[in-house]
C-alpha cells in the first residue's frame, strides 16, 4: 500500500528533476502533568508515504531517480531500557524496504553529497532545516500534490477504512443498547471504547461525543461528564482508527428505547436529509448541491410541523437554514477524520451561513471517500438573537420554537466511498426510528 502511496506521489513530478522531497514523522506529545505521554499516533503524510508507526523519523525522496531514504532517529542504550527496543537499522531495511536507511545526524553528509536544485516539503520546520543545509525548500508544491494523491483512496486503503466502520458500527450498537442502564454520559462512552480497544483499535481519530438531552446541540461537546436527564435523547458521534484510516459515525436516539414526539417528528425529517443526500451521492455530483438540498428538506421538515413558516426558497435566499443546521454536510475522510483535499487551490469556502463550514467544496469522483452527516438542532444562542431579528422574525413560530429550546439535536452521520455509479455506504448502523427500536430492544 505505502509503495504504492510513494508511487502515486512520484508521477505527478517530472522523473528526471534535480528534486528531493522531504518530510518529518511525529514526535511524541506530553502532557503538562508529569509522567504521562500520550500513546504515539504517526503524522497522517508520513503514515501515507512510510507505514512507520515510530516517533523521529524522517523521509527523503529522490525524484531524480526514483528512490526512497528513511532516515531513522540515532537511539541509545537508554532509550532500551525505558522503551524496551532499539532496533537495528537492518530491521528497518527489512520492514519497510526502503533503498537505504541512515541516521539523522548523516543528512547533513547526505544534503552535502547529493545537493538538488529544490527540496519539497511541507511547511515551516522542515523548510528552515533546509535552509540551514543552504538547499532551496519549495513548502507550495508538495501539500497540495499529498492532498491529490490522498483525495482518491485505493482498493487497500479503502479496505482499511470499511473495518474501521465496521468495528465503530458494532461499538455503536453496544453503547446504544449500554445507554438505557447509564446514569453518567461517561458509561455510554466506556462501553463503546470496551469494543474498539478490546479489538485492538487504540486511537480515535477525533475527540467522540457522548451527549445527553441539551448537550446534543454543543456542536464539539468532548466533557461527556453529565448525568443523563430521564426520558432524554442520546447523540454519540464517534469513530475508530485502523492502520491510521478513521471513521467517524453519528447516531441518535432515545435513551428509553422508544422514539416519542419532539423527538420522533425532528428526527424524521434529519432521517429523510440523510437518506436523499446519499442517495444524490455519484461522480459529478457537488458536495455543495447535497448541502443546499439537506438545507431545504430541513425547512421544509420544520415547516411541515408549524416550527417556521413561508416559502421555502424566500428562507432559503435569508440563511434560514442556517439557525437550525449550522454546520457543514461532510467531508473528506482518510488518515484525518477532515481529511485533505477538500479544497482545491483557489477554491474557497462558501461566504454563506452554514455552507461556509462545508469541508469538501469538491465535486466528487471514483473513490473519493465522504461523511454525510446533516443534523438538525436548537442552539438557543443562534434562536434567541434570531427571535429578535427583523430578517428572521417573519419565518419563526417563536412560541412553538422556544418549548423546544433545552431540545438539544440530532445528527445522523455515514461513510460512503464514491463509486462508478454512486456510493458504496461502509456504515452498519440502523438509521430508521423502527430499526434502532428493535437494537435497543436487543
Ligand atoms: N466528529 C467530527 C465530524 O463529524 O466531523
Ligand atoms: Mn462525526
Ligand atoms: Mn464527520
Amino acid at each position: 500500500m505505502h509503495e504504492h502511496n510513494r508511487k502515486k506521489l512520484f508521477e505527478l513530478f517530472q522523473p528526471s528533476a534535480d528534486a528531493l522531497i522531504y518530510l518529518k514523522g511525529g514526535t511524541v506529545l506530553h502532557r503538562y502533568n508529569t509522567d504521562f505521554e500520550y500513546s504515539f499516533r504517526q503524522e497522517s503524510n508520513f503514515m501515507y508515504l512510510t507505514g512507520v508507526k515510530e516517533p523521529d523519523f524522517q523521509l527523503i525522496m529522490d525524484i531524480k531517480d526514483q528512490t526512497w531514504h528513511l532516515v531513522l532517529p540515532r537511539r541509545d542504550s537508554k532509550f532500551a531500557v525505558w522503551m524496551g527496543y532499539v532496533h537495528p537499522p537492518e530491521y528497518y531495511k527489512e520492514t519497510f524496504g526502503p533503498d537505504s536507511v541512515l541516521f539523522e545526524d548523516q543528512l547533513e553528509l547526505v544534503f552535502s553529497r547529493r545537493s538538488p536544485e529544490t527540496v519539497y516539503c511541507l511547511g515551516d520546520e522542515t523548510a528552515d532545516v533546509l535552509r540551514g543545509f543552504n538547499l532551496t525548500a519549495n513548502t507550495d508544491t508538495l501539500p497540495e500534490a499529498l492532498a491529490y494523491c490522498r483525495s482518491i483512496k485505493s482498493e487497500a486503503e479503502l479496505e482499511h477504512l470499511r473495518i474501521a466502520s465496521k468495528i465503530a458500527g458494532e461499538a455503536h450498537i453496544i453503547a446504544m443498547k449500554a445507554a438505557g442502564a447509564a446514569g453518567f454520559e461517561y458509561e455510554v462512552k466506556a462501553a463503546y471504547e470496551y469494543h474498539t480497544k478490546r479489538n485492538g483499535l487504540l486511537h480515535e481519530p477525533y475527540s467522540g461525543i457522548f451527549a445527553s438531552g441539551a448537550n446534543s446541540a454543543i456542536l464539539h461537546y468532548v466533557e461527556n461528564n453529565r448525568a443523563i436527564p430521564k426520558n432524554s435523547h442520546f447523540l454519540i458521534d464517534a469513530g475508530t482508527e485502523v492502520e491510521g484510516y478513521a471513521a467517524d459515525i453519528t447516531r441518535t436516539f432515545p435513551v428509553s428505547g422508544r422514539f416519542e414526539n419532539p423527538l420522533s417528528d425532528l428526527y424524521d425529517i434529519v432521517l429523510k436529509a440523510i437518506r436523499e443526500t446519499i442517495s444524490g451521492a455519484r461522480p459529478g455530483v457537488k458536495m455543495e448541491d447535497l448541502q443546499l438540498h439537506a438545507c431545504r428538506v430541513i425547512l421544509d421538515g420544520l415547516k411541515g410541523l408549524g416550527l417556521v413558516h413561508g416559502r421555502i426558497e424566500d428562507m432559503m435566499e435569508i440563511n434560514l437554514f442556517a439557525l437550525f443546521f449550522p454546520h457543514g454536510l461532510g467531508h473528506f475522510l482518510g488518515l484525518d477524520t477532515h481529511d485533505v483535499g477538500g479544497y482545491l487551490k483557489g477554491v474557497e469556502p462558501i461566504d454563506r451561513p452554514g455552507l461556509r463550514f462545508l469541508r469538501a467544496r469538491r465535486t466528487l469522483e471514483k473513490g473519493m471517500v465522504i461523511t454525510i452527516e446533516p443534523g438538525l438542532y436548537m442552539i438557543p444562542a443562534l434562536l434567541e438573537p434570531a427571535f429578535k431579528d427583523k430578517t428572521n422574525k417573519p419565518f419563526l413560530n417563536e412560541s412553538k420554537l422556544r418549548k423546544l429550546l433545552g431540545f438539544g439535536g440530532i445528527r445522523i452521520e455515514d461513510n460512503l466511498v464514491i463509486t462508478e455509479t454512486g456510493y458504496e455506504n461502509m456504515t452498519p448502523v440502523p438509521k430508521s426510528r423502527e430499526r434502532i427500536e428493535e437494537v435497543m430492544a436487543g
